[in-house]
């Protein structure tokens, strides 16, 4: 019998991961703002908690996959969320979140003697469904040993572990969310004046992702455009992201003139 997880945040990342742990076996007791988000899950077998502190177990492990910094402290800090926790609690962070705020919640957490991950993913909906996500994380290595099977019932295909220190793992996610924001503007606008030039874009694609660009980025994202079917363009995740991104390098005072313009081409919708 394996143990009951928390998992707060069933949007569309979180219900096919939590779906992914009630696959594999694991006891769930889930929340989520918008109630009726649960309610398949509750159908599959998942126990439905109320409050989002409902979900958490003294000793156990809760997951959470809320939208941004805001969310994850509300939830965190309300309702007695980390008293209930307490030693031997392990909260696994999911959201893309800065890296400042990653470290003031494992700050809270360490006052009151629980443990925290951070373990944010790369992989969109389908990926998840797929188990074919990448979750980098960082934390405590006892708590990151014992979460990992949980990681991978969640439909991780790989875990990559940055170490101990908290903000690593959250740094590296925002890296990640910036070369592929990028990358997704490159192809838009090169792909773009291919069309209008009169040439097919698809076999322009075709050629560059099978010689100088095979990478599932340029493909994906590639194919995507040239098929017109969306991708990124409706999302609000890159806004949120290059924000994020742009505060941290100016923090660090490191300069970031791309990261700036995408986020104002982001901000405007260009
Ligand atoms: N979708 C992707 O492709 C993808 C890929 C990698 C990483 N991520 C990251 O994963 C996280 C979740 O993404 P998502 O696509 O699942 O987003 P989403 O569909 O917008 O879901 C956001 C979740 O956060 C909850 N939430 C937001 N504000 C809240 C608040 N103040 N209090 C309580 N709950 C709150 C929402 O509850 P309601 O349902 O009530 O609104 C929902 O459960 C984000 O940090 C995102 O950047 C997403």
């Amino acid at each position: 019998m394996t143990e009951t997880i928390g998992f707060i945040g069933l949007g569309d990342l979180g219900r096919p991961i939590a779906a992914n742990l009630l696959a594999a076996g694991y006891g769930l007791r889930v929340h989520n703002r918008t109630a009726a988000k649960a309610d398949a899950l509750v159908a599959q077998g998942a126990h439905r908690a109320d409050r989002a502190v409902d979900a958490v177990r003294a000793g156990g492990i809760v997951a959470t996959l809320l939208w941004d910094d805001a969310s994850v402290e509300e939830v965190v800090t309300r309702d007695g969320f980390l008293e209930r926790l307490g030693p031997g609690g392990v909260h696994i962070s999911m959201s893309t979140v800065s890296p400042e705020g990653s470290k003031r919640l494992a700050a809270l957490h360490a006052a009151h003697g629980c443990q925290f991950v951070e373990a944010p993913v790369f992989g969109r909906p389908e990926a998840a469904v797929a188990r074919q996500l990448w979750i980098v994380c960082a934390g405590a290595q006892a708590a990151k040993d014992r979460v990992r099977p949980v990681l991978e019932a969640m439909g991780a295909r790989e875990i990559f572990d940055f170490g101990e220190a908290i903000g690593a793992a959250t740094t590296l996610k925002l890296l990640g969310n910036f070369l592929l924001i990028s990358a997704a503007q490159s192809l838009t606008e090169g792909l773009s004046m291919v069309e209008k030039s009169g040439f097919d874009p698809r076999a322009a694609l075709d050629m560059l992702t099978r010689t100088l660009f095979p990478s599932p980025i340029y493909q994906t994202y590639g194919r995507m455009i040239v098929e017109k079917s969306g991708g990124f363009s409706q999302s609000p995740i890159p806004a949120k992201d290059l924000g994020l991104f742009t505060a941290a390098a100016d923090q660090l005072g490191a300069p970031a003139p791309l990261a700036s313009l995408l986020l104002e081409l982001r901000t405007r919708g260009a």
